[in-house]
């Protein structure tokens, strides 16, 4: 039999969840009123929720069921995709969300929630499925999953009936906690029933960038050091740190970006095709392209690495405060809201080409994209002066906003003359499909309840990454070298700026 592709799942096969019983940890969170209610909202309104489900949240600040869909449903008309909310379908969903007080750190708590849960598989018809959504500070991860465990909540034999646990993000904040925190779930949980959430894996262009690869016969030939002069992933932001100076001052922008999402759209940009698009096949190829990260050399850190931090300035008409005014932040503080990294992937197809990524807050504006910058054709046949105007070709993925694909090339401007000007070759979303792209924790939440972690991070994937990025820290940590700083609403310091040109190369200005 043919395992089912996972890329296919919910945009073809259209396959329903079994019914089950979500519980959101940290109920009373952000990211539950703004991402992932309406997330099942939405799908409830696109009819892709089980026919029988329940909705829990738990969390330690105490309210009725019937608050909770009040607060609920405001989050929902602000927040869901599917707006406004359609009365019918808000009362049909909104009997599926109950409440459940507990503290995350108590056994009787947990037994109390086991009664709640039983009691709701019964009225419910829902044969003992669970989603465990762990939505709570990082530092409850460990417990939770312990007592989980302890409970009896989590274990289910042969996957029958199926327990999953969601693990928000951060998994570890450098390479020995992240390992800490496998042994601590994996002492509980086996590998299968673990989805560590990156919600850039759920973002639909993350996944168009493997369709595009693996679907099409025309790019991927290309797609190797013979072709590719070099790669750039960018991951900016025009907002700072927006409150969050507490968490920044211990994260910094390379935990907070780097390690997790823009190394999840390195891997696949970078990795080779997999044998199928089953989980493991994916996350395989993946895993290997970040254990070829080759390590920064013994002294040459500057030629490889350049940090930043905003100083005070404007940012599309907006003024923003300096990092250092932000509350939270530490007088002095080196924290980094700018990176710029020169990576290499010492494989077969990679070899030689630099693959130059950054990440920041307070840049001019928005932008993730993928861009690949080709080689130069052998021979300037039109000459200098004509070829003059002409940049490389560059395939340009844009992520978001404006999610879509250009690709530039040169072009004879009209006349007698020969002269060649870059002209682009757009794909956009919107116009093509006409359209907006799922919310990334739609498809997430639908793919757990479906049992399929292909766009969920494995263990080792986590660790592998970590393993790079905690020896920037490292270095960092022992630099006595302040960090560069740059004004909010530019590109960044000067300094990532000569990064590039060492190797002839410049950063786009999406
Ligand atoms: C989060 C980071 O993981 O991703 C935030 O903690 C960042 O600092 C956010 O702003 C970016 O996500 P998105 O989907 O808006 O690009």
């Amino acid at each position: 039999m043919t395992e089912p592709n996972p890329l296919r799942q919910g945009l073809v096969d259209e396959r329903l969840p079994e019914p089950c019983t979500v519980v959101i940890f940290g109920a009373s969170g952000d990211l539950t009123r703004r991402k992932l209610v309406p997330a099942l909202y939405t799908l409830a309104c696109e009819r892709l929720l089980p026919a029988s489900m329940a909705i829990v949240g738990f969390a330690r600040k105490g309210t009725s069921d019937d608050a909770f869909r009040a607060e609920l449903k405001e989050a929902c008309a602000k927040f869901a995709r599917h707006r406004p909310l359609e009365p019918h379908a808000w009362d049909a969903f909104s009997k599926n969300l109950f409440f459940q007080t507990g503290d995350y750190d108590d056994p009787a708590s947990y037994q109390a929630l086991k009664a709640r849960l039983a009691a709701l598989d019964q009225d419910r018809g829902i044969p003992g499925n669970r989603v465990f959504y762990l939505s709570t500070p990082p530092s409850t991860f460990p417990v939770a999953v312990k007592r989980l465990g302890e409970a009896g909540l989590v274990d289910a034999s042969k996957g029958r009936p199926f327990r999953r646990v969601i693990i928000e993000k951060p998994f570890g904040t450098d390479l020995l906690t992240a390992q800490a925190l496998n042994r601590e779930v994996l002492g509980v949980l086996d590998e299968s029933s673990v989805y560590r959430i990156d919600h850039y894996l759920g973002k639909e262009t993350v996944q168009n960038l493997m369709v595009l690869r693996f679907a099409n016969g025309l790019f991927e030939p290309l797609w190797n050091s013979r072709y590719v002069d070099h790669v750039q992933i960018t991951g900016a932001e025009a907002l700072g740190i927006e409150g969050r100076g507490g968490y920044f001052e211990q994260a910094g922008i390379l935990r907070d970006m780097v390690q997790n999402h823009l190394f999840q759209v390195l891997a696949i940009t970078a990795m080779e095709p997999p044998v199928s698009t089953h989980a493991d096949d994916l996350r395989d190829e993946k895993v290997k392209v970040l254990k070829a990260l080759r390590p920064i050399p013994e002294g040459r850190f500057d030629e490889f690495v350049v940090r930043g931090q905003y100083r005070a300035g404007t940012v599309s008409g907006r003024r923003q405060v300096g990092y250092q005014e932000e509350p939270g932040v530490q007088p002095g503080s080196k924290r980094e809201t700018y990176v710029a990294l020169k990576l290499f992937i010492d494989n077969w197809r990679w070899a030689g080409v630099p693959f130059y990524l950054r990440s920041a807050k307070a840049m001019p504006k928005k932008v993730t994209e993928v861009a690949l910058v080709f080689r130069e054709a052998p021979l300037r046949l039109f000459g200098d002066r004509a070829q003059a105007g002409q940049s490389p070709n560059v395939l340009a993925i844009r992520i978001q906003p404006d999610e879509g694909v250009s690709l530039r090339f040169g072009a004879k401007v009209p006349g007698n003359t020969l002269e060649i000007q870059p002209v682009n070759m757009e794909f956009r979303y919107g116009t093509s499909f006409g359209q907006e792209p799922p919310e990334a924790y739609e498809r997430l939440l639908l793919d757990c309840m479906l049992g399929d972690q292909a766009l969920f991070t494995r263990g080792d994937e986590v660790e592998a990454s970590w393993r790079w990025i905690s020896r920037v820290h490292e270095a960092w940590d022992a630099a006595a070298d302040d960090v560069e700083t740059y004004e909010a609403g530019t590109w960044g310091p000067d300094e990532a700026d000569r990064l590039l040109l060492r190797a002839g190369h410049h950063w786009r200005r999406p």
